[in-house]
């Protein structure tokens, strides 16, 4: 029996994600699958985004109606019912029986004929347990304690000790929904191109260059596939007008190159040069920005192929990116809690670099998109002890400039600092988490 091509899609790129370390949102766009129809896109989006955020949740209801059969399932197995119990619990407009056919179809497909069986039986059990049908989303599916339980425990003890229960509880509200898009739009013109193209914009949360999606397929238009606009949450783009101005600038870890683009566009006059470790990404700066200013150089920002001083140097760094997980819930089951101390000696790798191509007078913005204290405040003061000329600027003062400027468009920059630092949470702000922090070489 044929298999939807959006339930085929989203059980190969679980597989994927299971298997290797991609990412749900890079194999979603990928060349792979380009070719699935824009409804079976969106469900197969749906459904992939929606089993990773909810796993161990979908897992506990597997494992109540699996009486018998071996203690380990296989992860072809696992994953079938998955999909299966994410669409019989979440999904209202899904029929039952297409999701339990399709799923046995795909085990069988998987040539795991044997659990065919199985995955019917546990699936049909969930289907009838569902109280009067109703659906976890009937039910409330945002429920911020059900939201905590589809996170790591340790994960969420940190972020309660970190930052009170309260917050903790926001953040993991946050993760389990679908984030609106958030686009940038430079050119007015663009505004009145996407209303034509049925395209509906509602303001930014945060900056005035900011849109969100409210209705209408943005990846479709002329505009995002001329790189007339582009997709990036409002929390990065705000730190990389931070970052501000220069007349040299340096950006060390720069793919995709969300924020090249706005200090490419922020500082026309510059010489801006964008590094990036792995050369293939290199090319999606080179593809979002094509400003004559800029030069992409594929190289380690630990070890810095270039003689020179910068007037502002950026180090958006590579993190845990818990920051991001309503958009890359992935990284929660991957991440382990001794990951934080090996990424946080690889950022002050990078950082202790950085600083050595700051000019006098200069400035170094480091950021990350994780919520947790030794990946930034911990990096910074780490540096700033051991660097000596250095000093820690407060952020606050950016912000007023931005606001002044009119590009910032919230009053409220009390929420948006922790001591000097920049600090975005998820379900605090309707954005992802990030950190920045301005360092000012002395004259
Ligand atoms: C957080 S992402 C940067 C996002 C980017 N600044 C933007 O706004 O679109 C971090 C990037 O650093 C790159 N990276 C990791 N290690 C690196 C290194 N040692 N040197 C340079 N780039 C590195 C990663 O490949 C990744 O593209």
């Amino acid at each position: 029996m044929p298999v939807s091509p959006a339930r085929r899609a989203a059980f190969k790129i679980l597989l994927r994600i299971d298997s290797t370390d991609a990412y749900a949102s890079e194999l979603l766009h990928s060349s792979a699958f380009a070719k699935l129809s824009p409804a079976d896109h969106g469900l197969a989006t749906e459904l992939v985004l929606g089993v990773l955020r909810w796993q161990s949740a979908l897992d506990a209801r597997i494992a109540e109606h699996r009486a018998r059969g071996p203690a380990k399932l296989d992860l072809e197995v696992l994953t079938a019912l998955r999909l299966g119990a994410y669409q019989l619990l979440f999904l209202d407009r899904v029929p039952a029986h297409a999701a339990v056919n399709d799923s046995v179809e795909l085990v069988k497909q998987a040539r795991k004929r044997s659990a065919a069986g199985i995955v019917n039986a546990v699936l049909r059990r969930i289907a009838a347990a569902r109280p009067g049908g109703a659906s976890f989303e009937k039910l409330g599916r945002g429920l911020a304690g059900c939201a905590g339980l589809s996170h790591p425990p340790w994960l969420v003890e940190r972020w309660a000790k970190h930052y009170g229960h309260a917050l903790a509880d926001a953040i993991c509200a946050y993760d389990q929904a679908t984030p609106k898009t958030a686009i940038r739009v430079e050119d007015p013109g663009v505004l009145e191109e996407l209303k034509r193209q049925a395209v509906r914009l509602g303001p930014g949360r945060l900056l005035a260059k900011a849109f969100v999606v409210e209705a209408g397929d943005i990846t479709a238009t002329g505009a995002f596939r001329e790189r007339r606009l582009f997709i990036q949450d409002e929390a990065s783009q705000l730190v990389a007008l931070l970052a501000g101005h220069g007349s040299s600038i340096l950006d060390c870890c720069s793919a995709p190159g969300g924020k090249t683009r706005i200090l490419a566009e922020g500082n026309p006059g510059a010489a801006i040069i964008a590094l990036e470790l792995h050369p293939r990404r290199g090319l999606l700066v080179k593809q979002l920005v094509r400003a004559r200013n800029l030069r992409v150089v594929a190289a380690d920002a630990r070890r810095i192929p270039l003689a020179r001083e910068f007037d502002l140097v950026l180090v958006d760094a590579p993190c845990s990116g818990t920051g991001t997980l309503a958009r890359n819930p992935e990284i929660k089951w991957r991440l382990r809690s001794e990951d934080i101390g090996r990424l946080q000696s690889y950022q002050l790798e990078i950082l202790e670099a950085a600083i050595e191509r700051v000019a006098p007078g200069g400035r170094l913005v480091y950021s990350t998109c994780s919520l947790e204290p030794e990946e930034n405040q911990a990096v910074i003061e780490r540096v700033v002890r051991t660097a000596g000329s250095f000093r820690v600027l407060d952020c606050r003062t950016e912000l007023e400039r931005l606001r002044l400027a009119g590009e910032l468009e919230t009053g409220d920059l009390d929420s948006l600092l922790s001591g000097p630092y920049f600090r975005t949470l998820p379900g605090r702000h309707a954005c992802d988490g990030f950190f920045a922090a301005i360092l000012e070489k002395q004259p």
